[in-house]
């Protein structure tokens, strides 16, 4: 038998990373941010001098990937999150990736993964699927402070621009684009703090347990 399966999707900077790994930790289960997968491909082809929108150059960083790839520090920049977009828009490197996820998520006692697909193609089949979402401009202004905390000179606008580039590109690729799966639980977080959005998400799972 397999454990409990949660799938947490939503666009950049939704907060379901966090969201998900609090719900991971709070009810004993693994969790795997999908993104970082991504973006470790992303870096990969970056690092090698190849172009993120090469499906051959994006499938030979996939294939290549290693657990360390997933504890790169330049996971998080600017240019490895728009290479990561790029690369996810392959079908191949998501064939390649799918296999790994999909053996995580069978991890007993049970796992939380986050994502943009993940109630839709990796885990359809998930016990919970909650669909993390905010206005972009929301989004925006999270990310921006959290950025602001760590650099100087960033620029609101460019922050917004970068996440509407990534939401058009994630929406409107052929495989597995983003969108909330049909039996999931949208939960809107424009108005919420990250405290009321985790007991939303965590009453919505207890609640159907
Ligand atoms: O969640 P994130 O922002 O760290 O993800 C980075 C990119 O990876 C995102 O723009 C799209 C891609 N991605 C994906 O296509 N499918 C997933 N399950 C997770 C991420």
């Amino acid at each position: 038998m397999s454990g409990l399966v949660i799938a947490v999707d939503g666009p950049a900077a939704s907060g379901k990373s966090t969201l998900a790994s609090r719900l991971a930790a709070d009810l004993g289960l693994h969790f795997l941010d999908t993104g970082l997968i991504y973006r470790a491909v992303g870096a990969r082809v970056l690092g090698e001098g190849g172009d993120p929108d090469d499906a051959a150059d994006a499938q030979v960083a996939a294939e290549g990937l290693a657990e360390t790839d997933l504890a790169r520090p330049d996971l998080h920049t600017p240019e490895v999150s728009q290479a990561a977009s790029k690369v996810a828009a392959h079908q191949d490197v998501r064939g390649v990736l799918l296999d790994y996820q999909r053996r995580f998520a069978a991890r007993e006692p049970g796992a939380v993964l986050a994502g943009r697909d993940i109630g839709t193609v990796v885990c359809a089949d998930a016990r919970r699927k909650i669909f993390v979402t905010a206005s972009v401009e929301e989004r925006a202004r999270r990310r921006f402070e959290e950025l602001r905390r760590r650099e100087a000179g960033v620029i609101y606008d460019t922050v917004l621009q970068d996440l509407r580039e990534r939401d058009r590109r994630d929406q409107s690729r052929a495989v597995a684009p983003l969108k909330p799966a049909a039996d999931a639980y949208v939960l809107d977080t424009t108005a919420m703090d990250t405290e009321m959005a985790f007991e939303a998400a965590r009453a919505f799972v207890i609640g159907n347990t």
